[in-house]
């Protein structure tokens, strides 16, 4: 039995994690952490996880090169403990942004920050396993995809090579912004309504860029749901790669014949399939002229685009089934 331990526990991705690290037939919960929140029980704060445990303040000395953690901080923030605990010898996974990017000029254009630790950046495997799986495996440092990226990847990857002018449009539930409440996601502003937010400038257009290997247009928008996320993707199509619908679907269930957390599926799907699970559903489509695909994709953003991703993935580094403490 290895300890995982949560550093941001009372943030909503952080509490699913614990509650799901909580509940795993083979790790331990070590420390759940928070400033805010410390003393508290975790179920006071979270009540629908049910972790009886205690938040307490990090304590990094009682952290062993054996155990691993995860990071759920805000990006900046998270950077500043993950580069003691990779020091430590301790095996992380980062829930923030702080290591997905390989390039750290690209920190202070997007993200606003030097990145303190440039060298982690070229040692941190991108964690998502339909893409990385043995590096994963291997990783000392795993970078958690962006749940805008890895609803947007999962949908385009098998066909990245095929596709070009490509066009992301995103809807996210709420508990993407996490838990601090703002005016841009109080109730009353998103509830019975729908923005696109940040367009032309959100952060995670160089995250889905990056690992789609070619630029792309990326809108994302707020919905007045709690937890989901969609892309709806076109693309042109290389019309000789991928001569009809029948073609296109082989292609999407051969790429994931081997990865049991995302169905392709026939028709477009709903975020209802997915919430509060860790599968992600992708449906490609064809035009009748055969020029261009949409690609429909989804997931739960707090469970495969963000907590049980990183469970997904503590999985793999620690050589357990992947699917263990997920299903
Ligand atoms: N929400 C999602 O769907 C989602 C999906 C994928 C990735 N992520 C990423 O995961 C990370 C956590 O997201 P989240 O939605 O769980 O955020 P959140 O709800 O805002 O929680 C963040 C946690 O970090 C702690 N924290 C430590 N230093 C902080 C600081 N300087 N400022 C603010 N909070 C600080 C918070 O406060 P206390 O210490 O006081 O408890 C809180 O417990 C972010 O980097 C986010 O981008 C989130």
């Amino acid at each position: 039995m290895s300890k995982i331990h949560v550093i941001g526990a009372a943030g909503f991705a952080g509490a699913q994690l614990a509650a799901l690290v909580n509940e795993h037939p083979y790790f331990e919960l070590g420390q759940i952490t928070s400033r805010s929140e410390a003393g508290k029980h975790l179920v006071d704060v979270t009540p629908e996880y049910r972790v009886g445990r205690r938040l307490s303040e990090l304590d990094m000395a009682a952290i062993t090169p054996d155990d691993f953690a995860a990071v759920c901080y805000p990006h900046a923030e998270a950077a500043a403990v993950v580069g003691p605990l990779v020091d430590k010898g301790v095996r992380v996974v980062d829930v923030s942004a702080d290591h997905r990017l390989r390039d750290p000029a690209a920190y202070p254009a997007h993200y606003g920050f030097e990145h303190p630790r440039p060298d982690l950046l070229e040692i941190a495997v991108y964690g998502l396993p339909e893409l990385y799986r043995d590096k994963i495996v291997e990783a000392q440092l795993v970078a958690n995809p962006g749940c805008y990226p890895e609803t947007a990847l999962l949908g385009l990857l098998p066909i990245c090579r095929e596709i070009s002018d490509v066009v992301i449009d995103a809807k996210s539930g709420v508990s993407g912004a996490g838990r601090t409440p703002t005016s841009a996601v109080h109730f009353s502003n998103i509830t019975d309504s729908i923005s696109p937010y940040k367009v032309f400038a959100h952060r995670h257009q160089p995250e889905i860029a990056q690992e789609l290997g070619q630029d792309l247009l990326f809108t994302p928008h707020l919905l007045p749901v709690d937890r989901g996320l969609m892309c709806s993707s076109y693309a042109r199509v290389d019309r000789e790669a991928i001569p009809d619908q029948a073609t296109l679907d082989a292609r999407y269930a051969d790429f994931y014949e081997e990865h049991p957390f995302v169905e392709p599926v026939l028709a477009p799907p709903t975020m209802r399939a997915v919430q509060h699970t860790n599968f992600a559903q992708v449906c490609p489509l064809l035009s009748p002229d055969g020029e261009r695909v949409a690609v429909f994709s989804v997931l739960d953003n707090l469970m495969k685009g963000a907590a049980g991703q990183a469970v997904q993935n503590f999985n793999l580094m620690a050589g357990r089934p992947e699917t263990e403490g997920l299903l």
